[in-house]
């Protein structure tokens, strides 16, 4: 139990990396316009997807942590580098419901139709093991191609959606699943949804691009199970481990209006 007050009351806390989990947050928003929302990204510590495990546990159960001490009913990891190395050790450590986002598979195998997928993700993440049982799983007679995208998460950390060198970058690791057949890419990682309207560019109108950001909000609901009703909308905080300034300026940008960001306790 913390001995300082707590920051907040019956809130639901979401965290990420970094500020990719907006993406997942929006989809929190929408479903759950009354509740109060406590964002953390982590980008003092981004990208976690080129990092140990020990070290992706470590700030996972940190951050955590801080959210369970500070008052939310429920954790959701928008985050699926933190869900596949460390979901599982944050459960163990928390009473709270942990809703994680990981890569949307399943749905991708059901909607193909030339029988390839691509999976664009961070390092860890295709080279987890949820990763291949997911795959064991779900994916039989189809051919899942797994792209680690070096550089995307740092571009939309830095706000940078559309310039020269996020196009090369999203070129380079698209290109080749293209050629592979792939008619679906999984988002897997929640910082790519910000890169949409370039990677549409790239992959073409036949290509669908899967983003499970509001699978996981409904998931979010449902976990939540009734709750009192309130009347007024629900408020946002974000706090963020980084740069204050500029988590201020790529967070208004990504989350479409001026907010404030607290720091981090660390
Ligand atoms: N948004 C995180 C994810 O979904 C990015 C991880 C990273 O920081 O590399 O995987």
């Amino acid at each position: 139990m913390s001995e300082t007050p707590r920051l907040y009351s019956h809130a639901i806390g979401v965290f990420d990396s970094g500020v990719g989990g907006l993406s997942v947050l929006r989809a929190v928003r929408a479903a759950l316009p009354h509740e109060d929302l406590v964002y953390v990204a982590d980008s003092g510590h981004a990208p976690y997807g080129d990092k140990s495990p020990q070290h992706i546990t470590q700030r996972t159960l940190h951050v955590g942590q801080w959210l369970a001490l500070n008052g939310v009913d429920a954790i959701t990891i928008a985050c699926n580098t933190a869900t596949v190395v460390a979901a599982q050790a944050l459960r163990e450590q928390t009473h709270l419901p942990v809703v994680a986002i990981e890569p949307a598979i399943k749905p991708a195998v059901a909607l193909t139709q030339s029988g390839a997928i691509g999976v664009l993700a961070t390092q860890q993440t295709v080279q987890s093991s949820s990763v291949a049982r997911l795959i064991a799983q779900h994916a039989q007679g189809v051919a899942v191609h797994l792209q680690a995208c070096a550089g995307w998460v740092e571009q939309v950390e830095a706000g940078a959606l559309d310039d020269v060198q996020t196009e090369a970058l999203v070129r380079a690791h698209v290109t080749p699943l293209l050629e592979k057949g792939c008619d679906t890419l999984v988002l897997g990682c929640t910082h790519y949804p910000f890169l949409t309207p370039l990677l549409r560019r790239v992959a073409g109108p036949g290509v669908t691009l899967l983003d499970p950001a509001q699978a996981v909000a409904r998931e979010l609901v449902r976990r939540l199970g009734p709750r009192p009703a309130r009347s007024t909308r629900g408020q946002t905080w974000f706090l963020s481990s980084g740069n204050l300034s500029q988590a201020q300026r790529v967070i208004g940008q990504l989350w479409g209006h001026a907010v404030a960001v607290a720091p981090l306790p660390e």
